[in-house]
């Protein structure tokens, strides 16, 4: 009885990770962070605001790989790859899993605005981008 309770138990945790919605998830992480208000007008905002690059001196923005339609595909400004849509009701596997997000964030703010966006600045974006 005990063991079958066990199983359960263990059967449903691994099932609740599976499923469970990855941009709530992000936003129980960032609150956790200090983020009390989430504003996607602001997340918009920074997705399209340009930064000057340190190195190059050259103006860099979300949009430069993501292009400014998020329904359709984006091109990498570097290798000139094809990015699915950033729209989740444009590509359904879009914002569904927490590493890639985070990873994706990490890299991508680097090298677009130098420096990690606040976990302030990411809520704001993801609040912006799970409506499109
Ligand atoms: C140099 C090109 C490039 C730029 C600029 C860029 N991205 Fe990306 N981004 C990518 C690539 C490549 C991927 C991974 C491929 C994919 O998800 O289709 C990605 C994926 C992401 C993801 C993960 C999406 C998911 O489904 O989990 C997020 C979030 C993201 N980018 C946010 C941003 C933000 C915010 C900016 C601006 C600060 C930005 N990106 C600028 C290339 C770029």
């Amino acid at each position: 009885m005990i063991r079958k309770l066990g199983i359960t138990v263990v059967l449903f945790s691994a099932s609740t990770v599976i499923f469970a919605d990855a941009i709530s998830d992000m936003f129980t992480q960032y609150k956790a962070q200090g983020v009390t208000s989430i504003d996607a007008k602001a997340g918009q905002a920074m997705w399209s605001k340009e930064f000057k690059n340190q190195k190059t001196g050259k103006m860099r923005s979300c949009t430069n790989c993501h292009g400014n339609d998020l329904t359709q595909a984006g091109k990498h400004v570097k290798t000139g790859k094809e990015i699915k849509p950033m729209a989740p009701s444009a590509y359904n596997k879009r914002l569904t899993d927490v590493k890639k997000i985070k990873k994706w964030f990490k890299r991508n703010c680097k090298w677009t605005v130098g420096r990690e966006c606040s976990a302030q600045e990411q809520a704001d974006i993801l609040s912006y981008l799970q409506k499109l």
